[in-house]
């Protein structure tokens, strides 16, 4: 049996995760409701809050279980995911992953921007694992139009080991990136 979904005031609360709620057997999109509230349901408008349209369902639970086993340590998804079971992450990465994917409406990077960013990105082999265009597959996040602060702080967190991945690679594609790397890397992607 799945495991309720309280409401968005609830849900800050955390504690109150495991009070049982029969209208929370939402598959659907309703499911997402207290999640956009912070995330955005496609493209997130808040500093440090990263957007989850169409990201990967498999990545999506991979972070879920992080958060839950307290693995990837981020006020407030430990205390979120904390009641979560095994079926609510599977629904949560599959309901994530049918919303749309964020995409940039800014101006295209400055050309030395962009030249410095590919070199970065060829060098570092960002595109074998993320996808040709950044869009992720698998348990492999979409990083292409993610917010610039969150994936120059995500870069950042892998490099000094505060967050670990599911698994290793990406904690040691961090270790090479250099600082204006990271600067360069964020503020490109987050225009694709
Ligand atoms: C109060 C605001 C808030 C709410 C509500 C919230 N989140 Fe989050 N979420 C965050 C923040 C902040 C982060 C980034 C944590 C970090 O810095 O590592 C995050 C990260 C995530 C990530 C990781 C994304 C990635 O690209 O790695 C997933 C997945 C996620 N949240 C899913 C959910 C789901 C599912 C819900 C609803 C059940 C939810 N969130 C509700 C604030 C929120
Ligand atoms: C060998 C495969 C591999 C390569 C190469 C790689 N990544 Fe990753 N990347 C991953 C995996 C796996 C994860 C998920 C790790 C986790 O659990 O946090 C990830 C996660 C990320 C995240 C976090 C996304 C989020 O939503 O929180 C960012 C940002 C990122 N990678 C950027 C890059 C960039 C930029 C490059 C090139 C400089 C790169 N990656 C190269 C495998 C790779």
């Amino acid at each position: 049996m799945l495991r309720t979904l309280p409401g968005f005031g609830i849900i800050l609360a955390g504690a109150a995760f495991a009070a049982p709620n029969p209208a929370a057997d939402a598959s659907g999109p309703e499911r997402l409701t207290a999640c956009v509230a912070c995330h955005g349901a496609r493209t997130s408008s808040t500093e440090g809050v990263p957007s989850l349209g169409g990201q990967q369902a498999d990545y999506v639970v991979t972070q879920l279980f992080q958060f839950r086993e307290k693995q990837r340590e981020a006020a407030p998804m430990n205390d979120i995911a904390a009641g979560f079971s095994d079926d609510d992450l599977r629904a949560y990465g599959e309901a994530i992953a049918a919303l749309p994917a964020p995409g940039w409406s800014g101006p295209p990077a400055d050309v030395a921007l962009k030249e410095r960013a590919q070199a970065a990105i060829a060098k570092h082999k960002c595109v074998s694992c993320h996808g040709a265009d950044l869009a992720g597959r698998d348990a492999i996040p979409r990083i292409r139009a993610q917010r610039e602060e969150y994936l120059a702080a995500a870069l950042t967190a892998y490099k000094s080991n505060t967050r670990p991945g599911y698994d290793p690679a990406m904690n040691e594609v961090a270790q090479d990136l250099k600082d204006d790397e990271i600067r360069d890397l964020a503020a490109y992607i987050a225009t694709l």
